[in-house]
């Protein structure tokens, strides 16, 4: 989540631009070939099976940058979704109306080939094959547009920090329970080749139990592999745990609460793997 910033010519009021797909390359669709081959080779059996089933019912699986329109009508008839263009990053009320009203805001450049592993800012490989396969899953799609309605509802409480948090642990780096193991299904995760190993396999990192409030108590990182990842116990309990709690009063009590650190364990915690943080000891 980011602080105001001016709103790039040609964007419309909305910050949404034209995807104007045509203007792609073919070295653009072959850097999303690429990106997307190495993950679809992977992915089966390490994310949760909701992930996979949407890039299929989602006709992502045809080679090629997506074209938002398609998509869009695709997610529309399934659970009301749209996919719209974005310059780049949004200030955080134009992201929650977004969110709020079932428009999933994407980038639409692609990184260069010097990025295949890592990049900064998300781009539509990182927003399109990792966000969207997920909006198809009708529990998830109501959780993200609670969560706008929540974001715009926590701008007003001056807890839009707390809430991020909530967002990075699960949207972006959530693992779930499915048959006795863990599987991905945040997009941060399912995007990067190299997450995707090191979150279900590397005994580094901690894999804990969801808890709203101990979440949202935790600082995260922006610039490496997550010291602890949270896991849920299905899409629906996520929804239930979220969208049916008044937050207002966890942000006033989270005030006299100190901050986390990303590496953290508490005694309450549930601990499905306590990590030996080789990987964060390694880079200091
Ligand atoms: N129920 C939350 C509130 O009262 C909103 C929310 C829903 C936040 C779902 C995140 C996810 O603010
Ligand atoms: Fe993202």
């Amino acid at each position: 989540m980011n602080a105001e910033f001016e709103r790039p010519e040609g964007a419309a009021a909305d910050w949404t631009i034209a995807q104007d797909w045509a203007s792609y390359t073919a070295q653009d669709h072959a850097m999303w070939d690429r990106l997307f081959e190495r993950q679809a080779k992977m992915l089966p059996g390490r994310a949760v099976p909701e992930f996979l089933n949407g890039l299929d019912v989602l006709r992502m699986t045809k080679p090629g940058i997506p074209d938002f329109r398609e998509l869009s009508e695709r997610l529309m008839a399934l659970t009301g979704w749209q996919v719209v263009a974005v310059p780049g990053l949004v200030p955080d009320r134009v992201f929650f109306e977004h969110l709020a009203n079932r428009r999933f805001v994407a980038g639409r450049f692609i990184r260069r080939p010097d990025q295949i592993d890592y990049l900064e800012e998300p781009d539509v490989f990182h927003d399109v094959f990792g966000h969207v396969p997920l909006l198809s899953n009708p529990a998830f799609a109501d959780y993200m547009q609670a969560y706008g309605q929540g974001g715009l509802r926590a701008d007003g409480l001056g807890a839009i920090d707390r809430l991020a948090r909530l967002y990075w642990y699960t949207v972006e780096f959530g693992l779930i329970r499915r048959d006795g193991a863990l599987r991905l299904y945040g997009a941060g995760i399912v995007s990067s080749h190299g997450e995707s190993i090191f979150a279900l396999d590397d005994p580094s990192p901690n894999r804990l139990g969801f808890d709203l409030v101990r979440l949202m108590r935790t600082r995260y990182r922006i610039d490496d592999f997550q010291q602890s990842y949270f896991v849920i116990d299905s899409f629906d309990d996520l929804l239930r745990a979220t969208a049916e709690t008044d937050f207002a009063p966890l942000y006033r009590a989270l005030e006299d609460q100190a901050d986390l650190e990303p590496g953290d364990v508490l005694a309450e915690d549930r601990i499905f793997t306590l990590g030996t943080q080789r990987h964060a000891r390694a880079k200091i």
